[in-house]
């Protein structure tokens, strides 16, 4: 069990303490009034799972024939349909999977830990970050279609930019208004951070790696000469497209978290949860406020039928709300179409044998590269285990765009054909892909909400306000955007609203004491 990293496993060794977060505990009673709940995703699950707690009477009506929305995990035989496209059939051998939507979970994001361990589901190490993956510009400069360790580059960077920065200070030639003792003490620090010489030099270390390991008897190991600060200059290597984020961004600092077995087991663990409220195959096509109370039209395999309720909860993404007819006011329907969306793809790629293990050394960490791929990614799961499934692209905005235009057969060309020049042995390994374009897909158009500061400030606001009785809801109505933490706070902070305006109460959300 300790192994397998499971979540109950290192609670009961106490080496993780229980997620600080905590179940959700609202006074008074739903006495069945009717809620009905658009999208089967984390957030409209998770408000009919804490409503039905209450005593509410939930209908979630989901488009697709599974829940989950973008927690999903693509496994043998899942589907997937974009626009202009046929239906896509994954063809991994069993047990093998990738998580097309959320893959990974921040330690800091406390409510989807805690709704992990409430539902029971194990957790194990997601590892995010990884200086044995590679950074690969490619056609660009003396560094070009060169891959490069990240321990290389990011030591390299280091050492020189410390070297730049002790040399001006050391020469007066900065301003720091530091007296003369702080200064030396800075020189310090960057002779450590950096890793320079007495000389205040960088002259590389083995913090860049070996180019002979070090052995028994007289064998001390070999350093390779840095790379010269001109060259990952011009080969692009301090640009944006190899910016050391995953280190630095808040919710992508280690620790990570995934789900054991694939992050669907998120959504499978709610939807038995809310199964009886559950009706999938339902594609809404008309909200209606009416009088007290709201009026959905849906269509499923028998046809068109129409419910009523007290309340409608509406998580669909907006990209497809603007496509269903409703009676909003006009603010609620511009911000709908005001606000945008990510274009982002990811393809699985299935491979015989885990060479980026067994060859390279690589367990889990992301390679960056300035092409149309951006990333790849190495799965935390199963190393050393036969077969595996990378992650052959994930990217975004005009590059998303660009692969998304193209076929399953040219995106999987373009992944192998990239791909190959970092890892040749994707020409004998390779056996199958499935590519997902959420931009393109039915029922989200779009990867996660993102805001400028313009519609953050002018839209944003409208939607976290009900249009009559009807509430929005979902991680495009959070700071939480693109994170499974933004679903399950959304609908936290829905339900208390839904709950205090029908049970007349002051409810706050979160709590004063909740952090
Ligand atoms: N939260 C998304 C990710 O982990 C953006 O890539």
């Amino acid at each position: 069990m300790l192994a397998g990293g499971a979540y109950p496993a290192m609670l009961a060794l106490g080496m993780l303490k229980a997620a600080p977060a905590h179940a959700f505990d609202l006074k008074g009673r739903g006495n069945g009034k009717k809620i009905i709940i658009l999208g089967g995703g984390l957030a409209g699950m998770t408000c009919a799972y804490e409503l039905n707690k209450l005593g509410y009477n939930c209908t979630i009506l989901e488009a697709r024939n599974r829940a989950g929305g973008r927690c999903w995990s693509v496994r043998k035989g899942s589907t997937n349909t974009e626009t202009g496209k046929a239906t896509l059939t994954a063809h991994f051998d069993d047990g093998q999977y990738f998580n097309a939507g959320p893959s990974r979970i921040p330690h800091n994001h406390q409510l989807t830990l805690h709704y992990c361990k409430e539902l029971g589901i194990p957790l194990q190490v997601y590892n995010n970050v990884n200086e044995s993956t590679y950074y690969f510009a490619e056609g660009k400069g003396a560094l070009s279609n060169k891959k490069i360790r990240v321990r290389e580059i990011h030591n390299d960077t280091r050492g020189y930019m410390a070297e730049l920065l002790a040399k001006s200070i050391d020469h007066g030639t900065l301003d720091t208004g530091l007296t003369k003792e702080d200064s030396e003490k800075v020189i310090e620090y960057l002779m450590a951070e950096g890793g320079l010489d007495p000389d205040k030099l960088y002259k590389a270390s083995a913090r860049r790696g070996y180019i002979e390991s070090p052995g028994a008897g007289d064998r001390p190991g070999k350093i390779a000469n840095p790379h010269k600060l001109a060259d990952m200059i011009q080969s692009g290597l301090m640009d944006p497209d190899f910016y050391n984020v995953a280190e630095y961004t808040y919710e992508l600092q280690m620790t990570m978290f995934q789900a054991i077995g694939g992050m669907d087991q998120i959504a499978f663990a709610l939807q038995k949860k809310v199964a009886q409220s559950l009706r999938l195959g339902a594609e809404v096509t008309n909200i209606v406020n009416i009088d007290n109370g709201v009026k959905v039209t849906y269509k499923d395999a028998q046809g068109e039928h129409a419910i009523q309720g007290d309340i409608c909860i509406c998580t669909l993404p907006l990209p497809v709300l603007s496509n269903v007819s409703n009676n909003f006011s006009g603010d609620v329907s511009r911000a709908i179409d005001y606000i945008s969306y990510m274009q982002t793809g990811k393809i699985g790629l299935q491979f015989k044998r885990r060479f980026w293990e067994e060859d390279e050394h690589i367990y889990g960490g992301i390679t960056h590269t300035n092409n149309e791929l951006t990333q790849i990614f190495y799965p935390s799961y199963d190393y050393l285990g036969k077969k595996g499934i990378l992650l052959g692209y994930y990217n975004f905005n005009e590059k998303a765009q660009k692969v998304g235009e193209l076929s399953y057969a040219g995106r999987e060309k373009l992944a192998l054909q990239k791909g190959r020049l970092i890892h040749p042995q994707y020409d004998t390994e390779f056996e199958n892909s499935f590519s997902v374009s959420w931009h393109k897909t039915q029922y989200n158009l779009g990867g996660w909400a993102v805001y400028t500061n313009e519609t953050r400030k002018t839209q944003y606001p409208v939607l976290l306000k009900p249009d009559k009785q009807v509430y929005f809801c979902g991680e495009h109505l959070t700071y939480l955007n693109a994170w499974m933490a933004g679903a399950f706070e959304s609908a936290r902070s829905v339900v208390a609203a839904v709950h205090g305006r029908l049970t007349d109460q002051r409810i706050q959300y979160p709590a004063k004491t909740d952090k």
